[in-house]
């Protein structure tokens, strides 16, 4: 039995009394490695999965009640809720994620005829952007399925995670996260089609390199907002182009369509935001070829162009995320680097040759620390399976 699968196995006794009928799950976190604001764009995004993500064990109940515990926020203690109750609760907290998921099933139809006893244990950095929330999303739909038999896909896992975070916990994500975590593949990016879901895995093939994760530490405020500010400006850029071109999404328009028509749009601002969308979209989709065609040197040129474009059109990085990345640039084997995620802090991803690992970490290290007055953290990370059920 594994390590993790041991701590997590005997803290569920502690907490919950015993461990009898308990069983062990794990769902991944995820990066995007380019195709950012491209997700309700109706454009191409391509995460891939983590090795990092949520553990958790999980017991059914032969009544409806819930109880909830994490080892990440122990202070919180178990937290209680009812199938009856599903209902979202400031004071609840992390919870209202997996209840969010419950309910959701429950709104498509799949009534959950009994309750759980719940224990979390995740190691994705907190706040980082890594979507901890997807995966513990993903994870409870899993854990369902398990304990209940529903005809369910791991693509309708992501689907009904993301149903839940919009409509419970109301905050207005695309499909992304949800999809790179319920259908990550061990070594494998994911090239999805947003508006239409079709999708194909794309080995990623890094010979003597790395992905390595940096993390602002930035803690997010404003974010949530801006992200529903930049959907709204996009949204109504689309519809003034409309009206004189035929597109579903700005994901529809190629680079020499949208600059002869981009003046239709009102607002300079919003003629920014409707470009990055649609420049976004093209470079994913030409970045994926370079990885084919193993030019991982264009691959990093592209990812280097998406950072620019969130910066100066996108306007979701500022100055942690900038500093990160610029000083990623300076050092001698960073194949490429950018902002990854929502922004407005969190993470960058970068692909650095092996043998400059070391020396990214130093000095980027030591300079985001002088400039921004506090430290980053960095990871080197794998690429992971989905969600399992750890045996
Ligand atoms: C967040 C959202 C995703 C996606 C990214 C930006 O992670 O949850 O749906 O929009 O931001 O690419």
């Amino acid at each position: 039995m594994s390590e993790m699968k041991e701590l997590i196995l005997n803290r569920f006794s502690e907490v919950f009394g015993d461990g009898d009928g308990a069983r062990a799950y794990f769902a991944p976190g995820r990066v995007n490695l380019i195709g950012e604001h491209t997700d309700y764009n109706g454009g191409h995004v391509f995460p891939c999965a983590l090795t990092i993500g949520t553990y958790g064990v999980a017991r059914i109940r032969n009544d409806r009640r819930l109880r909830f515990y994490s080892m990440n926020f122990e202070k919180l203690g178990v937290i209680e809720a009812s199938l009856d109750e599903l209902k979202p609760d400031k004071a609840a907290d992390w919870t209202n994620y997996p209840k969010g998921v419950m309910w959701a099933f429950e709104e498509k139809g799949m009534k959950l005829p009994y309750g759980m006893d719940l224990l979390l244990n995740g190691n994705i950095p907190n706040g980082s952007g890594l979507s901890s929330s997807a995966s513990v999303e993903v994870l409870t739909g899993f854990i369902l399925r398990d304990f209940f038999g529903f005809d369910v896909s791991n693509q309708d896992l992501a689907l009904i995670g993301q149903y839940s975070e919009n409509n419970f916990n109301k905050v207005n994500c695309g499909i992304m996260d949800q999809f790179a975590i319920a259908m990550g593949k061990k070594d494998n990016a994911i090239f999805l089609d947003t508006a239409t879901l079709s999708y194909e895995y794309a080995p990623v093939r890094l010979d003597n390199a790395k992905i390595v994760i940096a993390c602002s530490n930035k803690k997010r405020g404003l974010g949530d907002s801006k992200y529903n500010e930049r959907r709204n400006e996009c949204e109504t850029a689309l519809a003034e182009l409309q009206l004189m071109v035929k597109v579903k999404s700005l994901g529809d328009l190629d680079a020499d369509t949208f600059e002869k028509f981009k003046k239709i749009i009102k607002s300079d601002v919003r003629i920014k935001r409707a470009r990055h969308a649609v420049y976004e979209n093209q470079r994913t989709i030409r970045a994926v070829t370079a990885l084919k065609n193993n030019d991982i040197e264009l691959f990093g040129r592209l990812m280097n162009e998406s950072h620019v474009s969130l910066r100066d059109d996108y306007e979701v990085t500022g100055i942690e995320l900038d500093t990160l990345v610029e000083e990623a640039w300076k050092v001698e084997g960073v194949i490429g680097s950018r902002m990854t995620g929502a922004g407005f802090g969190g993470c960058t991803v970068s692909i650095v040759k092996d043998e400059a690992i070391d020396s990214f970490i130093s000095q980027v290290g030591a300079e985001y620390e002088k400039k921004i007055g506090y430290a980053a953290d960095f990871y080197v990370v794998e690429i992971g399976d989905g969600p399992c059920v750890l045996d």
